[in-house]
């Protein structure tokens, strides 16, 4: 394996090994590998697309104290390994474009921030998707479902959504959101089956909910 790749791993690895909210090791190493798959599906840049995988959550802002402490965590990185002045910002730029939620990110536009942003989503929905949904809401306390939150007659979908907090509430918020809002066709074709899946656990879901009087 290509040197770079294999300790931006090594890093990756130490920095969020016990990371509790979902965005752990094993996260990062699901999203490089489906961002690997459909890189090479989709013609886009591996090396770029690995690296900026490898490295999109140390920047993230639930994982920092500010978003310019979460930056500084990847250049210093960038800046000890062998990386073009060119990867370097191509990989900055796709880091930061889906790190930031408040819009204020550089737009996706490039063939490989498309790509990572989809693998990352990927991981966000499915089987593992419904686990991690959960694993995040107990890291911040929240609860699995709350009855009263279900949309009422007459409550609109919009007012619904802003009611936050439970982890049944963000797969209407989110998650179910996230197979039409692929990228690419690729990803697109790998989000189908797993938001069925999802679709399918929340009607067993409401069936035993409605089945306990
Ligand atoms: P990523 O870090 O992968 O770009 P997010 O930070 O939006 O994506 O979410 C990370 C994970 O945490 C996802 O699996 C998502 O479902 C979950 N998550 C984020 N916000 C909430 C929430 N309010 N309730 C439950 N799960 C959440
Ligand atoms: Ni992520």
């Amino acid at each position: 394996m290509n040197n770079l790749i294999q300790s931006t791993m090594e890093f990756v690895r130490s920095e969020l090994e016990n990371e509790g909210s979902g965005h752990d090791w094993w996260h990062i190493f699901r999203v490089t590998k489906t961002a690997r798959r459909i890189a090479e599906k989709e013609g886009a840049d591996l090396l770029i697309c690995t690296m900026a995988a490898l490295l999109h959550d140390l920047a993230d802002e639930k994982l920092n104290e500010t978003e310019e402490a979460g930056v500084k965590r990847v250049t210093d990185w960038l800046d000890q390994i062998k990386v073009t002045g060119n990867q370097r910002e191509q990989i900055l730029t796709i880091i930061q474009s889906i790190s930031f939620k408040g819009g204020h990110g550089p737009t996706l536009n490039s063939l490989e921030a498309k790509v990572v942003q989809d693998a990352d989503r990927l991981d966000a929905i499915g089987a593992i998707g419904i686990a991690r949904c959960f694993t995040y809401a107990g890291s911040k306390g929240n609860i699995i479902h709350d009855p009263e939150t279900i949309p009422r007659e007459g409550m609109s979908l919009e007012e619904y959504r802003k009611r936050d907090g439970t982890a049944i509430n963000h797969f209407y918020e989110k998650l179910l959101r996230l197979k039409d809002l692929m990228k690419t066709n690729t990803g697109y074709e790998m989000a189908k089956q797993r938001h069925q899946f999802m679709e399918h656990y929340l009607e067993e879901f409401f069936d035993e909910w409605s089945s306990i009087k």
